[in-house]
């Protein structure tokens, strides 16, 4: 089974992305062949900062590979590093209909959110269908808010076999229903555009300055506490062994919990957690030229796919003569 995925590099990658969508991506690659990208062109769509760009690129890649994404074992490549992802778009805009594209959430909420509409952004889905039927990928694992792209890729993949015989894979979304959406240091998603995230690779003074920014409510000490409508437990339990997560949970049903005291554990909890990645992250930091040849790599590998596909849909709709 071939699984892909993929993720924007428009900004440092936080807890609820790795819990999201890393942790489960790096597993992937012990059971299935996995295809696993940063989206350059996509965060151009709302990213107009060609030096922040590059370097979230490398960071994201710098990030993927300290996690543990073994670039022998997956495919790991940045999106921009393969032309065939922007050919591929080309073609499949002329079996994409308006009204599709007018229906989608995603851009009808970034236009709500005063985002001012660039074509890209129209067009993302069209991109993101090219990304995954070049690969004929078969589950492509997402969050609960990419769904309706996946629905998107569906039906263009749907009208082109339709019209040229067999050619792509449909896909199937993977969406975990049991994971929760993980809040932020507000109670909202943890989004790198809500300024409320716990990045992942951040100094401890840093790691001290989010924690202790975790809104609780006004319970007094002496107060029973509520785990479950509680940002702070919320958080925690991501990174506790089910054992401490029942002790936890039991300070909080009993009078006497100080919000400071867990809030000063969890920063050691989460300073512990990240510690073996840390030093490989640090590590990779001190060698960018090598990382960006393990992404060159990457990309080679991920084109020899590429192109096979593009070659197939290229001689059906009349391109090569
Ligand atoms: P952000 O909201 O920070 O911009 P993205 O939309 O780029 O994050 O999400 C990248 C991946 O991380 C997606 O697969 C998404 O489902 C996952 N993800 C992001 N934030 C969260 C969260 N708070 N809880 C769970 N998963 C998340
Ligand atoms: N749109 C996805 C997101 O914002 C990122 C993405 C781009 C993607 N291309 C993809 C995800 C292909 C899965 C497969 O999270």
């Amino acid at each position: 089974m071939r699984v892909l995925s993929g993720i924007q590099p428009s900004g440092s990658l936080h807890i609820g992305n790795f819990f999201g969508m890393m942790k489960s991506m790096i597993e992937w690659q012990n059971k299935s062949e996995l295809y696993c990208f940063i989206v350059n062109l996509h965060a151009l769509t709302s990213l107009n900062d060609g030096p922040t760009l590059a370097k979230n690129t490398l960071d994201a890649a710098m990030d993927f590979l300290a996690l543990g994404l073994d670039p022998e074992k997956s495919v790991f490549w940045v999106q921009g590093d393969v032309p065939e992802h922007t050919e591929l778009t080309w073609i499949l805009h002329n079996f994409t209909s308006m009204g599709l594209l007018e229906r989608s959430h995603s851009y009808k909420d970034k236009i709500s959110r005063g985002l001012v509409p660039n074509h890209g952004l129209f067009a993302y889905p069209v991109l993101m269908a090219a990304d995954i039927l070049l690969y004929q990928a078969n589950l492509v694992p997402v969050g609960q808010d990419q769904k309706q792209h996946l629905e998107i890729t569906r039906d263009i993949a749907g009208t082109f076999n339709h019209i040229f015989g067999p050619t792509f894979t449909i896909p199937e979304p993977g969406i975990d229903e049991n994971l929760a959406t993980i809040p932020g240091l507000d109670g909202q998603k943890m989004s790198k555009s809500y300024n409320n995230a716990i990045n992942i690779f951040i100094s401890k003074e840093e790691l001290k300055k989010r924690v202790m920014a975790i809104v609780t409510d006004a319970k007094a000490v002496e107060d029973i506490k509520d785990p479950d409508s509680c940002h702070l437990f919320a958080i925690a339990r991501l990174f506790l062994t089910p054992d401490k997560l029942a002790e936890l949970k039991e300070r909080y049903l009993k009078p006497g919990l100080k919000y400071g005291e867990v809030k000063k554990e969890l920063v050691e909890t989460i300073w512990e957690y990240f510690a073996p990645y840390r030093e490989k992250r640090e590590d990779l930091a001190r060698r960018p030229d090598e990382v960006r040849s393990i992404m060159r790599y990457g990309a080679e590998k991920a084109r020899k796919k590429a192109q096979e596909t593009l070659e197939k849909v290229r001689e059906k709709v009349g391109l090569n003569y």
